[in-house]
């Protein structure tokens, strides 16, 4: 059973409640206590398809993550200490997975192969290819070096400064991960600021670690020590109760427990200037990451426009904006994020298209959206086209309509949050 029908919401729900663990975080948690010298336990570990792809792709490395109580071990094997796979990585739909792997396998003399789903095997990939040949890797991809799957073999490299093209925490990450296999120092600039979970991590490993506004310094063949970890909550999850709080009259939401760090939570700042009441409270640290709970109220939205400066810190939060924007009154314009092209699926000529299915006016742009909110909404069946955000989008704007909405492919939602439908239909009502 792969679809799920969603009955509109009456006024008044409101969900109290933790999410996953941060999945962006997760996947470093498991990478770097695998580079680290020692045992690390982890805990709150995302649970969804991504990070298991990673999990597994480590194993296959040679490094051993067990279940331990109610989190997990990860036994450390070192900067440059992984095992050569008998076969091909397979890192399913995510493309953090891949991205990252390939930076760690750049710094391995032996032979790795990247490989995934039909989605990863469409995603740009020379932004990380590229920048790993400079560093005296063989690194190469099919379509001149452009898709998956991806072949590496590499061993100690040169340190490098890269100037990304693009604001991406991936490519960041890669480049950062083969910069603790090379001699010197590494350097990445890059046009904004991505999400910055593999710098905080490091860091606190005890890697030497420099910062800057647009650049991030590591320097290579460091002894990282095992940490033990408490991945906190993930803000693109929480999102989505924002949003639903947001839609339903005099909804709100609690989610407990996320982390604040401020690459990450754009959309709240971008609800906040749609006139949402928006509370971030900081409640400790985790991860080196401030943690804290989100609270949000409904009330009346404006539409608003979201500019490039805005885009890498609400990146994940496209789909769910277009919810949000679809009841909001005025125009809600995006530009500067053609990123959104080349995630999981097109997030700009797809949201569009499920939108229009519920009589949402969108226009596209190559770089973004111009939503015209407050019309009419009626009841919809939507896909996700295997898309998780695109799909819990989807369903919390279901809420909102007359007769509520059916989203067709709502177990692509497993990949970064297992258990959404049930939340989505618990919540208290009044
Ligand atoms: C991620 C970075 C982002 C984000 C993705 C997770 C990460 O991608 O969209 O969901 O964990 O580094 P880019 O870095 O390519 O923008």
């Amino acid at each position: 059973m792969d679809a799920v029908t969603v009955p509109a919401a009456g006024p008044g729900r409101a969900w109290d409640l933790e999410v996953p663990g941060d999945k962006s975080i997760s996947h470093r948690a498991l990478i770097l206590s695998a580079l680290a010298d020692g045992t690390a336990r982890v805990w709150g570990l995302q649970a969804g398809l991504d990070v298991a792809a990673t999990r597994r792709v480590l194993g296959r490395l040679g490094v051993r993550i067990e279940p331990d109580g109610d989190g997990w071990r990860v036994e450390g094997r070192g900067v440059g200490g992984l095992a050569e796979p008998d076969g091909v990585l397979d890192c399913g739909n995510s493309g953090t997975t891949m991205r990252l792997a390939a930076g760690v396998l750049a710094g391995h003399g032996f032979l790795s192969v990247l490989a995934g789903d039909a989605s990863l095997h469409g995603r740009p990939m020379a932004r990380v290819l590229d920048p790993l040949r400079e560093m005296g890797a063989l690194a190469v991809g099919r379509a001149e070096d452009t898709l998956p799957p991806l072949v590496l073999r590499g061993g100690t490299l040169r340190a490098l400064t890269w100037t990304s093209p693009v604001a991406s925490a991936q490519v960041k990450g890669a480049v950062l991960l083969a910069g603790l296999h090379a001699r010197g120092t590494t350097r990445v600039e890059e046009p904004g600021a991505s999400r910055d979970h593999t710098e905080r991590m490091l860091a606190a490993q005890g890697a030497s670690v420099a910062t800057g506004p647009g650049w991030v310094e590591v320097a290579g063949r460091p002894r990282l020590r095992a940490r033990d970890l408490a991945v906190p909550g993930d803000p693109s999850a929480a999102a989505f109760w924002a949003a639903a709080a947001l839609l339903v009259p005099g909804g709100r939401a609690v989610v407990r427990g996320v982390t604040l760090n401020p690459t990450r939570t754009g959309l709240f700042r971008i609800l906040r200037r749609m006139g949402a009441s928006v509370e971030l409270v900081p409640t400790g640290e985790a991860c080196g990451e401030p943690v804290g709970d989100v609270r949000v109220e409904h009330g009346p939205l404006q539409g608003v426009e979201i500019g490039p400066d805005e885009v890498p810190a609400a990146i994940d939060e496209f789909p769910v904006l277009g919810a949000v924007a679809a009841v909001a009154r005025g125009e809600t314009v995006v530009r500067g994020a053609a990123e959104l092209r080349h995630k999981e699926s097109d997030r700009i000529g797809l949201l569009a298209g499920e939108l229009a299915r519920a009589g949402v006016a969108v226009d596209t742009f190559a770089d973004g959206f111009r939503i015209r909110g407050g019309g009419p909404l009626s009841s919809a069946r939507f896909r996700s086209h295997g898309d998780h955000r695109l799909a819990m989008a989807l369903g919390v704007l279901c809420l909102a309509l007359p007769q509520g909405g059916r989203v067709e492919g709502a177990a692509a939602a497993d990949v970064s949050y297992p258990g959404f439908w049930a939340a989505l239909a618990g919540g208290a009502r009044p």
